[in-house]
Protein backbone atom coordinates (compact mmCIF):
# COMPACT_ATOMS: atom_id res chain seq x y z
CA UNK A 1 0.00 0.00 0.00
CA UNK A 2 1.05 3.68 -0.69
CA UNK A 3 0.01 5.85 2.16
CA UNK A 4 0.28 9.56 1.68
CA UNK A 5 0.27 11.30 5.38
CA UNK A 6 -0.79 14.79 6.21
CA UNK A 7 -0.06 15.13 9.57
CA UNK A 8 1.52 18.84 10.42
CA UNK A 9 1.21 17.82 14.66
CA UNK A 10 4.10 15.22 14.05
CA UNK A 11 6.25 16.87 11.20
CA UNK A 12 7.35 19.98 12.92
CA UNK A 13 7.80 21.44 9.56
CA UNK A 14 7.44 25.06 8.38
CA UNK A 15 4.75 23.90 5.24
CA UNK A 16 2.12 22.47 5.53
CA UNK A 17 2.47 18.86 3.23
CA UNK A 18 0.24 18.92 0.38
CA UNK A 19 -1.65 15.37 -0.53
CA UNK A 20 -0.35 13.22 -3.32
CA UNK A 21 -1.84 11.45 -5.75
CA UNK A 22 0.15 8.56 -6.26
CA UNK A 23 -1.60 5.05 -6.86
CA UNK A 24 -1.99 2.96 -3.92
CA UNK A 25 0.47 -0.22 -5.33
CA UNK A 26 3.64 -0.36 -2.82
CA UNK A 27 4.80 -0.49 0.30
CA UNK A 28 5.74 3.21 0.67
CA UNK A 29 4.16 5.50 2.66
CA UNK A 30 4.58 9.27 1.56
CA UNK A 31 4.93 12.09 3.40
CA UNK A 32 5.12 14.71 1.17
CA UNK A 33 5.94 18.79 2.87
CA UNK A 34 7.64 19.87 0.15
CA UNK A 35 7.40 23.48 0.13
CA UNK A 36 5.47 25.47 -2.19
CA UNK A 37 5.88 27.04 -5.60
CA UNK A 38 5.97 30.52 -3.71
CA UNK A 39 9.20 29.55 -1.61
CA UNK A 40 11.16 29.10 -4.82
CA UNK A 41 10.04 32.54 -6.59
CA UNK A 42 10.72 34.02 -3.02
CA UNK A 43 14.06 32.40 -3.05
CA UNK A 44 15.17 32.96 -6.66
CA UNK A 45 14.01 36.63 -6.60
CA UNK A 46 16.54 37.13 -3.43
CA UNK A 47 19.17 35.25 -4.91
CA UNK A 48 19.20 37.44 -8.54
CA UNK A 49 18.94 40.69 -5.91
CA UNK A 50 22.14 40.32 -4.22
CA UNK A 51 25.02 41.90 -5.83
CA UNK A 52 26.41 38.32 -6.33
CA UNK A 53 23.64 36.92 -8.07
CA UNK A 54 23.18 32.88 -6.54
CA UNK A 55 20.38 30.50 -6.46
CA UNK A 56 20.42 27.75 -3.95
CA UNK A 57 21.64 24.41 -5.28
CA UNK A 58 18.75 22.71 -3.78
CA UNK A 59 16.45 23.59 -6.57
CA UNK A 60 18.77 22.17 -9.00
CA UNK A 61 16.87 18.83 -8.45
CA UNK A 62 13.54 18.94 -10.46
CA UNK A 63 12.70 15.68 -12.27
CA UNK A 64 14.93 16.66 -15.35
CA UNK A 65 17.73 18.07 -13.08
CA UNK A 66 17.48 14.75 -11.18
CA UNK A 67 18.07 12.37 -14.10
CA UNK A 68 20.98 15.12 -14.80
CA UNK A 69 22.06 14.33 -11.78
CA UNK A 70 22.62 10.44 -12.06
CA UNK A 71 24.23 11.25 -15.46
CA UNK A 72 27.06 12.74 -13.65
CA UNK A 73 27.28 10.25 -11.09
CA UNK A 74 28.37 7.69 -13.95
CA UNK A 75 31.02 9.83 -15.73
CA UNK A 76 34.81 8.97 -15.64
CA UNK A 77 35.75 12.25 -14.26
CA UNK A 78 33.04 12.33 -11.46
CA UNK A 79 35.37 9.90 -9.20
CA UNK A 80 33.05 10.40 -6.16
CA UNK A 81 30.19 8.12 -6.55
CA UNK A 82 32.34 5.36 -7.51
CA UNK A 83 35.02 5.97 -4.74
CA UNK A 84 31.88 6.05 -2.08
CA UNK A 85 30.17 2.85 -3.41
CA UNK A 86 33.74 0.81 -3.63
CA UNK A 87 34.54 2.22 0.56
CA UNK A 88 30.88 1.02 0.79
CA UNK A 89 31.12 -2.19 -0.84
CA UNK A 90 34.62 -2.60 1.26
CA UNK A 91 33.43 -2.15 5.09
CA UNK A 92 29.84 -3.05 4.15
CA UNK A 93 29.73 -5.87 7.19
CA UNK A 94 31.19 -3.45 9.33
CA UNK A 95 29.12 -1.07 8.61
CA UNK A 96 25.75 -3.50 9.05
CA UNK A 97 27.27 -4.67 12.37
CA UNK A 98 27.17 -1.10 13.74
CA UNK A 99 23.86 -0.25 12.40
CA UNK A 100 22.36 -3.21 14.42
CA UNK A 101 18.65 -3.01 14.84
CA UNK A 102 18.64 0.53 13.98
CA UNK A 103 16.51 2.63 12.04
CA UNK A 104 18.68 3.86 8.66
CA UNK A 105 17.31 7.45 8.01
CA UNK A 106 19.16 8.81 4.56
CA UNK A 107 18.98 12.56 4.08
CA UNK A 108 18.96 13.26 0.28
CA UNK A 109 18.12 9.83 -1.21
CA UNK A 110 17.88 10.86 -4.49
CA UNK A 111 17.96 7.23 -6.48
CA UNK A 112 18.31 5.03 -3.27
CA UNK A 113 21.17 2.93 -5.17
CA UNK A 114 23.93 3.53 -2.09
CA UNK A 115 21.63 1.90 0.57
CA UNK A 116 21.46 -1.12 -1.68
CA UNK A 117 24.81 -1.26 -0.58
CA UNK A 118 24.16 -1.58 3.57
CA UNK A 119 20.84 -3.62 2.77
CA UNK A 120 22.70 -6.70 1.04
CA UNK A 121 25.13 -6.59 3.62
CA UNK A 122 22.35 -6.49 6.50
CA UNK A 123 18.83 -8.12 4.88
CA UNK A 124 17.10 -7.74 7.88
CA UNK A 125 16.89 -4.24 8.36
CA UNK A 126 13.28 -3.13 8.97
CA UNK A 127 12.56 0.35 8.43
CA UNK A 128 14.12 2.80 6.11
CA UNK A 129 13.23 6.47 5.91
CA UNK A 130 14.60 8.30 2.99
CA UNK A 131 14.02 11.99 2.54
CA UNK A 132 14.39 14.11 -0.48
CA UNK A 133 13.54 17.22 -1.59
CA UNK A 134 12.41 15.75 -5.58
CA UNK A 135 9.17 14.36 -4.89
CA UNK A 136 8.66 11.94 -7.93
CA UNK A 137 12.13 10.66 -7.73
CA UNK A 138 12.22 9.62 -4.19
CA UNK A 139 8.95 8.17 -4.48
CA UNK A 140 10.03 6.02 -7.57
CA UNK A 141 12.94 5.21 -5.60
CA UNK A 142 11.41 4.43 -2.53
CA UNK A 143 8.68 2.59 -4.86
CA UNK A 144 11.66 -0.38 -6.74
CA UNK A 145 13.76 -0.34 -3.34
CA UNK A 146 10.70 -2.14 -1.56
CA UNK A 147 10.53 -4.21 -4.80
CA UNK A 148 13.70 -5.54 -4.62
CA UNK A 149 13.71 -5.76 -0.70
CA UNK A 150 10.33 -7.13 0.00
CA UNK A 151 11.11 -7.72 3.58
CA UNK A 152 11.99 -3.52 4.22
CA UNK A 153 9.00 -0.84 5.35
CA UNK A 154 10.06 2.41 2.94
CA UNK A 155 9.26 5.91 4.41
CA UNK A 156 9.38 8.24 2.01
CA UNK A 157 9.24 12.06 3.36
CA UNK A 158 9.35 14.93 0.81
CA UNK A 159 11.31 17.96 2.38
CA UNK A 160 14.27 20.49 2.17
CA UNK A 161 16.08 18.80 4.82
CA UNK A 162 18.73 21.61 4.90
CA UNK A 163 15.47 23.18 7.28
CA UNK A 164 15.47 21.73 10.96
CA UNK A 165 12.77 18.73 11.32
CA UNK A 166 11.60 16.11 13.48
CA UNK A 167 10.15 12.99 12.34
CA UNK A 168 6.73 11.88 11.89
CA UNK A 169 5.63 10.07 15.27
CA UNK A 170 5.20 6.46 13.72
CA UNK A 171 5.29 2.87 15.29
CA UNK A 172 8.39 1.39 13.69
CA UNK A 173 10.09 3.94 14.85
CA UNK A 174 9.14 3.93 18.13
CA UNK A 175 12.64 2.37 21.18
CA UNK A 176 14.68 2.46 18.13
CA UNK A 177 17.81 4.31 17.75
CA UNK A 178 18.58 5.75 14.67
CA UNK A 179 21.46 6.11 12.06
CA UNK A 180 21.53 8.42 9.87
CA UNK A 181 23.27 8.05 6.51
CA UNK A 182 24.08 10.66 4.61
CA UNK A 183 26.83 9.88 1.59
CA UNK A 184 27.48 11.78 -1.66
CA UNK A 185 29.60 15.11 -0.22
CA UNK A 186 26.08 16.53 -0.39
CA UNK A 187 27.37 18.45 3.40
CA UNK A 188 29.79 20.04 0.76
CA UNK A 189 26.58 22.05 -0.68
CA UNK A 190 26.56 23.63 2.59
CA UNK A 191 28.46 27.07 3.29
CA UNK A 192 31.04 26.08 6.97
CA UNK A 193 28.56 28.17 8.71
CA UNK A 194 24.91 26.22 7.48
CA UNK A 195 27.17 23.10 7.77
CA UNK A 196 27.93 23.75 11.16
CA UNK A 197 24.08 24.09 12.18
CA UNK A 198 22.43 21.18 9.59
CA UNK A 199 24.68 18.61 11.53
CA UNK A 200 23.41 20.18 15.11
CA UNK A 201 20.10 20.03 13.72
CA UNK A 202 20.59 16.08 12.31
CA UNK A 203 22.07 15.93 15.48
CA UNK A 204 19.40 16.83 17.59
CA UNK A 205 17.16 14.59 15.61
CA UNK A 206 19.29 11.65 15.66
CA UNK A 207 19.18 11.75 19.77
CA UNK A 208 20.94 10.28 21.96
CA UNK A 209 22.38 6.27 21.14
CA UNK A 210 22.06 7.81 17.23
CA UNK A 211 24.69 7.42 15.01
CA UNK A 212 26.11 9.21 11.74
CA UNK A 213 27.71 7.30 8.85
CA UNK A 214 28.44 10.44 6.43
CA UNK A 215 30.04 10.72 2.64
CA UNK A 216 32.99 13.86 2.68
CA UNK A 217 35.18 14.32 -0.41
CA UNK A 218 38.79 14.73 0.41
CA UNK A 219 41.15 18.10 -0.50
CA UNK A 220 42.97 16.94 -3.96
CA UNK A 221 44.20 18.75 -7.01
CA UNK A 222 42.39 20.72 -8.94
CA UNK A 223 43.29 19.05 -12.01
CA UNK A 224 41.30 16.21 -10.32
CA UNK A 225 38.53 17.90 -9.18
CA UNK A 226 38.28 20.46 -12.09
CA UNK A 227 36.62 18.18 -14.52
CA UNK A 228 34.73 16.12 -12.43
CA UNK A 229 33.11 19.18 -11.84
CA UNK A 230 32.91 20.12 -15.90
CA UNK A 231 33.38 17.12 -17.42
CA UNK A 232 33.91 16.52 -21.48
CA UNK A 233 30.42 15.41 -22.40
CA UNK A 234 28.65 18.93 -21.10
CA UNK A 235 26.68 16.90 -18.51
CA UNK A 236 27.65 19.40 -15.15
CA UNK A 237 26.75 22.14 -17.71
CA UNK A 238 23.80 20.76 -18.52
CA UNK A 239 22.64 20.70 -15.02
CA UNK A 240 23.52 23.78 -14.07
CA UNK A 241 21.48 25.20 -17.31
CA UNK A 242 18.48 23.45 -16.13
CA UNK A 243 18.03 25.67 -13.02
CA UNK A 244 17.34 28.17 -15.88
CA UNK A 245 14.97 26.35 -17.73
CA UNK A 246 12.78 24.97 -14.45
CA UNK A 247 12.72 29.04 -13.43
CA UNK A 248 11.58 30.08 -17.24
CA UNK A 249 9.19 26.67 -16.72
CA UNK A 250 7.61 27.45 -12.86
CA UNK A 251 8.42 31.25 -12.74
CA UNK A 252 7.66 32.00 -16.00
CA UNK A 253 10.98 33.97 -16.31
CA UNK A 254 12.90 34.48 -19.54
CA UNK A 255 16.50 33.06 -18.94
CA UNK A 256 17.86 32.01 -22.33
CA UNK A 257 20.12 29.39 -21.93
CA UNK A 258 23.02 30.48 -24.71
CA UNK A 259 23.32 33.89 -22.94
CA UNK A 260 24.93 31.95 -20.55
CA UNK A 261 28.19 29.62 -20.38
CA UNK A 262 28.91 26.95 -17.64
CA UNK A 263 31.93 27.25 -15.44
CA UNK A 264 33.61 24.93 -12.39
CA UNK A 265 36.82 26.37 -10.86
CA UNK A 266 38.51 25.44 -7.85
CA UNK A 267 38.85 28.21 -5.29
CA UNK A 268 41.78 27.01 -3.09
CA UNK A 269 40.14 27.97 0.42
CA UNK A 270 38.52 24.38 -0.52
CA UNK A 271 35.79 24.55 -2.52
CA UNK A 272 34.60 23.90 -5.93
CA UNK A 273 32.76 27.05 -7.25
CA UNK A 274 29.84 26.30 -10.10
CA UNK A 275 28.51 29.36 -11.84
CA UNK A 276 26.87 30.58 -15.15
CA UNK A 277 28.37 33.21 -16.70
CA UNK A 278 26.60 36.02 -18.53
CA UNK A 279 27.87 36.41 -21.64
CA UNK A 280 26.80 39.50 -22.40
CA UNK A 281 25.15 42.04 -20.82
CA UNK A 282 21.32 41.38 -20.79
CA UNK A 283 17.75 41.65 -18.90
CA UNK A 284 16.19 38.51 -17.73
CA UNK A 285 12.37 38.74 -16.11
CA UNK A 286 10.66 37.35 -13.56
CA UNK A 287 7.12 38.93 -12.71
CA UNK A 288 7.57 42.55 -13.48
CA UNK A 289 11.40 42.55 -11.75
CA UNK A 290 14.09 42.65 -13.83
CA UNK A 291 17.69 41.49 -13.08
CA UNK A 292 20.42 42.96 -14.91
CA UNK A 293 23.52 41.07 -15.85
CA UNK A 294 26.42 42.50 -17.16
CA UNK A 295 28.58 41.01 -19.64
CA UNK A 296 30.64 38.21 -17.57
CA UNK A 297 28.74 38.35 -14.12
CA UNK A 298 28.83 35.14 -12.18
CA UNK A 299 25.26 34.16 -11.38
CA UNK A 300 26.24 31.43 -8.56
CA UNK A 301 25.10 28.23 -9.07
CA UNK A 302 26.76 25.77 -6.49
CA UNK A 303 29.75 25.58 -4.23
CA UNK A 304 31.06 22.20 -3.37
CA UNK A 305 33.50 22.27 -0.37
CA UNK A 306 36.12 19.52 0.60
CA UNK A 307 37.61 18.69 3.96
CA UNK A 308 40.05 17.05 5.25
CA UNK A 309 39.81 14.57 7.64
CA UNK A 310 40.75 16.70 11.19
CA UNK A 311 38.53 19.85 9.22
CA UNK A 312 35.51 17.47 9.00
CA UNK A 313 35.88 15.67 12.17
CA UNK A 314 36.23 18.70 13.92
CA UNK A 315 33.55 20.27 12.47
CA UNK A 316 31.40 17.43 13.41
CA UNK A 317 32.69 17.87 17.24
CA UNK A 318 31.42 21.15 17.63
CA UNK A 319 28.14 20.47 16.13
CA UNK A 320 27.72 17.65 19.28
CA UNK A 321 28.96 14.21 17.48
CA UNK A 322 31.96 12.30 18.46
CA UNK A 323 34.11 10.83 15.30
CA UNK A 324 34.26 6.84 16.16
CA UNK A 325 36.06 6.19 12.65
CA UNK A 326 36.60 7.20 9.37
CA UNK A 327 37.08 4.49 5.53
CA UNK A 328 38.60 5.70 2.42
CA UNK A 329 39.60 4.40 -0.53
CA UNK A 330 43.64 3.69 -1.41
CA UNK A 331 44.14 7.12 -2.90
CA UNK A 332 42.45 8.62 -0.32
CA UNK A 333 39.93 10.70 -2.86
CA UNK A 334 37.03 10.21 -0.06
CA UNK A 335 36.09 9.96 3.25
CA UNK A 336 33.01 8.38 4.76
CA UNK A 337 32.82 9.37 8.47
CA UNK A 338 31.03 7.15 11.74
CA UNK A 339 30.08 9.47 13.57
CA UNK A 340 28.09 8.80 17.80
CA UNK A 341 25.94 11.46 19.13
CA UNK A 342 26.74 12.59 22.00
C1 LIG B 1 25.44 16.53 -4.71
C2 LIG B 1 26.64 18.35 -3.77
C3 LIG B 1 27.57 16.15 -3.72
O1 LIG B 1 29.21 18.70 -5.09
O2 LIG B 1 29.79 16.81 -5.95
C4 LIG B 1 28.16 17.50 -8.85
C5 LIG B 1 26.78 18.22 -6.77
N1 LIG B 1 27.21 19.41 -8.94
N2 LIG B 1 28.43 18.07 -10.04
C6 LIG B 1 28.93 17.64 -5.63
C7 LIG B 1 27.39 18.36 -8.14
C8 LIG B 1 27.84 19.22 -10.08
C9 LIG B 1 27.47 17.26 -5.85
N3 LIG B 1 26.77 17.10 -4.53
Amino acid sequence: MTTTVNDTSTLHLSNSPNISEFSPEQNVKLYNFHPPVDDFRAEVIQGLSKSQKTISPKFLYDKKGAELFDAICKLDEYYITRTEMAILQTYAREIAQLIGDGVLVEFGSGSSQKVRIILDAKPRLRTYIALDISHQHLYESCTNLVEDYPQLEAIAICADYTQPLQLPDIPSLHNKYKVGFFPGSSIGNLEPKASLKFLKNIANLLQCNGSFIVGVDLKKSKEILEPAYDDSEGVSAAFALNLLTRINRELGADFDQKNFAYQAVYNPIGRIEMSLVSLREQIVHIDDTKFKFEKGEKLCTEHSYKYTITEFQALAAQAGFKPQCVWTDPEELFSLHYLKVI
